[in-house]
């Protein structure tokens, strides 16, 4: 997602949510998978010692921030090699998203944390390679079945936000006709997000939200055999 006045107000939560749970579950060694352009390479550095990212080679993204040339599917590298992983606005846009849960499992050292963002309300993007949207109980029992621990799925909007920015999106779609009028549509978007940001803190209905941050611990081998 590139960064506008018209999707200000997600960047702002999205952004701010990750960084809490970046601060708190990353370290060492880390795999972004799905990385495109890297948006959250400043974001992690102070947390982690190395930054891995992996996309695919007909990425619709500029490729320079890529370090492996892989898919979610097939990460070129060994069982077990990387302490932390992110995955962000990336699951909605593989074919078999469970392939691609068990992959990430398989790179990650045992009690190593996955942080996932994946969205629930939007709108299609990246057509054709949009394939689905997942409820937290989807997430929750795809995770689980590879073998995750879950450890918290947050929701990071209400109804308020969620409509006011599938509005704002919306309001672009005019911007096309003849008479360009970007400037008047970004006021009006601004406006409209900071609306419903004050009204999403006053009532915030979490079975609209745009957006969930998941994450996940891969166990000890110790815990699995208990379990
Ligand atoms: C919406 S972008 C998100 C990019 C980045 N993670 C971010 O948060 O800005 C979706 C990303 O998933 C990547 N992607 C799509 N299918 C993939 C696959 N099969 N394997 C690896 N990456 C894939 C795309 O190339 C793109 O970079």
């Amino acid at each position: 997602m590139s960064k506008s006045p018209r999707n200000r107000l997600i960047h702002i939560l999205h952004d701010k949510a990750l960084e809490e749970v970046i601060s708190r579950h990353c370290q060492g060694k880390l795999i972004d998978i799905g990385c495109g352009t890297k948006p959250y390479q400043a974001l992690l550095a102070p947390y982690i010692t190395e930054h891995i990212g992996v996309d695919h080679q007909s990425t619709l993204h500029d490729k320079s921030n890529i370090d492996l040339f892989g898919t979610a599917y097939q990460i070129p590298a060994d069982d077990d090699s990387f302490d932390s992983a992110i995955c962000t606005a990336v699951l909605e846009h593989l074919e078999e998203p469970e392939l691609a849960l068990k992959e990430c499992y398989r790179v990650l050292k045992p009690g190593g944390f996955a942080i996932y963002s994946v969205p629930f309300i939007w709108h299609l993007h990246e057509e054709p390679r949009d394939f689905y949207r997942f409820t937290k109980y989807g997430l929750k029992y795809l995770f689980e079945k590879v073998g995750f621990e879950i450890i918290e799925i947050k929701a990071l909007s209400g109804f308020w936000v969620t409509f006011g920015q599938l509005f704002v999106y919306n309001l672009y779609r005019y911007n096309r006709s003849v008479i360009k009028w970007t400037h008047i549509i970004d006021g009006i978007g601004l406006l409209i997000q900071g609306i419903v940001y004050v009204l999403d803190k006053l009532d915030k209905t979490e079975q609209w939200t745009w957006m969930y941050i998941i994450i996940a611990r891969k166990r000890e081998s110790d815990e699995i055999h208990k379990s």
